[in-house]
């Protein structure tokens, strides 16, 4: 906050003014301004590569949290039409930038040639700002010659000002402030118009971001049931959606969205009507994401950090976990109960109760010895099942262990002083294998090679990874570095950034310090644990990484961490969900009936109910907490056997949400403003999601209630647990929806065509069972659907060996007739896997007047290709249960999904 009382005003406002410089906590260093900003002395412009220089040189110095930096360079450019990259560093020294081996992108020194070109285009001394346009971008980016100087990203089509770093020159913290250990840029926003969402990882109670919070990203182990808190990864990532401004030139739903590409520890203020990065270490780089629907802005910031990793096909199944099972009897049990209960479970998971003394890749040899899990798994393998186990990063220091003394040899661990950083976690002492050093890939793949030697396990849960620590080690005395002269507000309360993790001061390999890398951590060990899986197994990797940052949904799934059984933590669950999905980490979920605390039948009935739609669905418990399987309340199992059964009928749907998010970025569980953004209603949305584009989940958040109210956006939407109740919602509004006991409301909406399966008990039968396909007919465009198939295991997806098929799924209800029709990619691998189509169901045929009396007994069925056993198809037509639809379900169909085909059924 700066206070300026001018020297006119009376002695006691003046007072006034004093005492609140005094007792405001930002106080004294606030009121004497962190900087004053730059001017810009030069600028070069490159017409061929689309980009500009300028040089910027300090208007005067202020030596609150070091001395500034003199002389910057900027540069911007066109990477490509909708990227535009905007870098600030210091002009003389090269300083702390993520390596391109982590991250990779387009190299920085084509931006500053050897020699100069037409210096004098564009000077700053004769014109007041200057513009870069690309001819095929939306995006300008406009040099404002002010003092001090400034920059805009505005949008050609509508003028609007998408990112505006042209400082209010009355106020300081608008000012650009380049130290070596802080960094200040501000951006103000247009008032109102501006919804925000990202910045994470934080819980969150409501998704768009609110006014007036301090978000920190710095690495941390601290629970998820934290509100607002700096949790385990790091994303300084936002998306933008705007509501359309009073000219109308800017149409509801224009999305851009902006990444600053920095590791460093930051403070991000979001003021609503203004964005401040305060960051204590690297450049700024930041990165503009034209969309323009939010649906681009995810497909063209995948494509700069990386397009999300496949998924193998079995990771879509029920999962079970526990911290705290206490041998492979316990194991068994739950394996056998949930049969019992016939409630499908797809994984089995271990926590560290596995472990000798908690040692990585070994086994208690009492209560989990390797011979009885090897049987166990084994038996896990032969019913369709799979396990995976937990690996943290901490090595336990002890000489009679293999790994650490490898680990050793290979010299891989952190260092601080000169030695191996020595830390504590649950083995005791430990070090930590350094990810940034080459040498770790054989270490640490050499560790999972000897390990999964010993027991076949299907994934990895790589937990810790923040690093977690359970000491503080104290600060090198007068070190920067452990201790910087700006304080992020580290756990809320500017906790020293060594807070239980491996000192700042810490070395990595190249000297690269902890202070700049601590926020890659679990992005490098998921990296290499990724490499490591996929050169063993020669299979798709199925890697859980609770530490994250830019670019990790390339090699591994998330989960959102220790949340707590409550129902405020089942709320939160959804902006935590649809987070991930927009830092690019799709396959995510929350533990279901909650991590820690005791879970009620109640609040677990209505989590499983929830769970079951999230992209990944594992129920997790702490060590101290009741048990939660699902079989454990008749009242849960029976909720579970009724909304896993939708979950597997919808696999083959989660299936290809994860090929679209692997192939174009978009997440499996969306927003609702994700095919809705004209809908300004869909931007404050917090407790319902889409899957894909049109499923629609709508879950009881509150104890006691059996009712839902939620919103429709416009359109028909059908329950798919009894496709005859619809909503049908002209313009956008919420419904009141019964949701007794053991019902959660899941509708399709119009225009979409949904290809499901059966249920079954394990992903693996389910794939075998015929297809159904969900047409729902719109009023107002054709519909469509897709449906990826292949062996759910294979490396790449769509690879080079044609073991693959794609169907596209085009439907309309057209004069007379209903139709739906394929489009085949690929269709030998289909067909060779025998996969039929046996039902085909329409929604949402208007009872319009002509069909009013229609009868549908004997229509005619035209199947054309595909199939010779139209004959025995089976008509039906029934009223949906408003009364305004019709819908038409064929039966006892073979349509082979390899093979394109039209059907189509005249009304009379
Ligand atoms: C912390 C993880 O977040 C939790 O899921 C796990 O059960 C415990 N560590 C024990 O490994």
């Amino acid at each position: 906050m700066a206070i300026h009382c001018r020297t006119e005003i009376t002695n006691s406002i003046l007072s006034i003014c004093v005492a609140l410089i005094f007792f405001s906590s930002a106080s004294l260093s606030e009121a004497t301004p962190v900087g004053y900003g730059y001017t810009i002395s030069a600028v070069t412009d490159y017409p061929l590569t689309n980009s500009l220089t300028a040089n910027l040189n300090l208007i005067k110095p202020s030596s609150v949290y070091g001395p500034d930096i003199p002389h910057l360079s900027l540069s911007a450019s066109f990477e490509s039409k909708d990227r535009l990259r905007v870098r600030i560093t210091d002009s003389k020294n090269q300083r702390w930038e993520i390596p391109q081996e982590v991250i990779s992108r387009g190299s920085s020194s084509q931006y500053y040639p050897l020699r100069s070109l037409n210096t004098n285009q564009g000077s700053p001394q004769t014109q007041h700002s200057l513009s870069l346009t690309h001819p095929n971008s939306d995006l300008v980016f406009t040099l404002h010659n002010t003092i001090p100087f400034g920059f805009t990203v505005s949008r050609k089509s509508s003028n609007d000002v998408l990112f505006n770093a042209a400082p209010d020159p009355s106020n300081p913290q608008t000012f650009l402030v380049f130290k070596d250990q802080y960094l200040q840029l501000s951006s103000s926003l247009p008032p109102r118009r501006a919804s925000i969402y990202g910045f994470g990882e934080h819980t969150k109670s409501s998704f768009k971001l609110q006014p007036n919070q301090t978000l920190t990203l710095w690495n941390a182990d601290i629970p998820s049931a934290k509100l607002d808190l700096n949790l385990y990864g790091s994303h300084p990532f936002y998306l933008d959606v705007r509501s359309p401004s009073s000219d109308g030139r800017v149409k509801a739903g224009t999305t851009h969205g902006v990444l600053l590409l920095n590791s460093n520890g930051m403070d991000i203020v979001y003021g609503g009507d203004r964005i401040t990065y305060k960051v204590i270490g690297g450049v700024f780089d930041l990165y503009f994401f034209a969309g323009s629907s939010p649906e681009l802005v995810l497909e063209q910031y995948t494509e700069f950090i990386g397009r999300p990793a496949p998924m193998p096909y079995w990771s879509f199944g029920f999962h079970q976990c526990r911290y705290g099972y206490k041998n492979v009897t316990d194991l068994q049990g739950v394996v056998a109960n949930y049969e019992k209960a016939h409630i499908p479970l797809e994984v089995m998971w271990t926590d560290i109760d596995y472990m000798d003394a908690f040692k990585d890749f070994t086994f208690d040899p009492i209560n989990f010895p390797l011979d009885k899990m090897r049987s166990f798994v084994d038996t896990l393998h032969k019913n369709g099942q799979k396990y995976v186990l937990i690996v943290d990063p901490g090595i336990n220091v002890n000489d009679t262990y293999a790994t650490y003394v490898r680990g050793l040899k290979a010299d891989v661990y952190i260092k601080r002083n000169g030695v191996n950083y020595l830390g504590k976690v649950w083995p005791g002492p430990v070090y930590y294998p350094d990810f940034l050093n080459p040498r770790s890939q054989d270490f640490w793949g050499g560790e999972i090679k000897l390990f999964r030697d010993l027991l076949p396990i299907d994934g990895i849960w790589l937990d810790m990874n923040e690093l977690s620590n359970f000491i503080t080690s104290p600060p090198i005395p007068s070190c920067n570095l452990d201790n910087p002269p700006y304080k992020i507000n580290n756990v809320g309360d500017l906790r020293s950034i060594n807070d239980r993790t491996v000192p700042a001061s810490s070395l990595h390999f190249g000297n690269v310090t902890e202070y700049n890398a601590h926020n890659l951590y679990g992005l490098l060990e998921s990296k290499v644990t990724n490499k490591a899986l996929k050169d063993i197994t020669g299979k798709r990797p199925f890697i859980l990484s609770r530490s994250t940052f830019v670019s990790s949904g390339k090699f591994a799934a998330h989960w959102t961490g220790d949340n707590a059984a409550t129902w405020n933590d089942l709320a939160y669950s959804i902006p935590a969900i649809l987070n991930s999905g927009i830092f690019g980490i799709p396959m995510v979920g929350a533990d279901i009936c909650g991590f820690g605390g005791n879970t009620t039948e109640e609040l677990c009935r209505r989590w499983i109910q929830l769970g079951a739609f999230y992209p990944f669905a594992r129920d997790h418990s702490e060590i101290n907490s009741i048990r939660q399987e699902l079989y454990i309340w008749d009242s849960v199992a029976a909720s579970a056997r009724k909304v896993l059964g939708l979950r597997y009928r919808l696999l083959p749907y989660f299936y290809t949400l994860m090929y679209e998010a692997h192939t174009k970025g978009t997440p499996i569980a969306r927003p609702l403003f994700f095919s809705f953004p004209e809908d300004v209603t869909t931007y404050d949305i917090n407790s319902q999601f889409l899957l894909g584009k049109g499923v629609l989940v709508s879950p009881v958040l509150q104890s006691g209630a059996t009712t839902v109210v939620a919103y429709f956006p416009k359109g028909s939407w059908f329950d798919l647990f009894n496709v005859s109740n619809s909503v049908n919602s002209k313009s956008g509004k919420y419904v009141t929806l019964a949701a007794p006991s053991d019902h959660i409301n899941v509708h399709v909406g119009e225009g979409n065509i949904l290809a499901l399966q059966g249920e079954a008990m394990t992903t693996d039968v389910a794939r075998r069972t015929a297809f159904e396909l969900v047409v729902v007919i719109s009023s107002s465009r054709s519909s469509y659907g897709q449906e990826y198939l292949d062996d759910g295991e294979a490396v790449d997806i769509a690879g080079l060996k044609d073991q693959w098929t794609l169907v596209s799924f085009y439907g309309a209800l057209h004069n007379n007739s209903i139709f739906v029709t394929s489009k085949v990619t690929n269709g030998r691998f289909a067909l060779d896997q025998r996969w039929i189509i046996d039902k085909v169901t329409f929604l949402g045929i208007p009872k319009h007047k002509r069909f009013s009396r229609m009868h549908l007994a004997g229509n005619e069925l035209n199947i054309v290709n595909g199939t010779s056993s139209t004959s025995k198809a089976v008509v039906k037509s029934q009223f949906d249960s408003s009364s305004q639809f019709v819908n038409v379900q064929v039966s006892k169909l073979s349509l082979l999904i390899g093979v394109e085909f039209k059907l189509e059924i005249e009304i009379k």
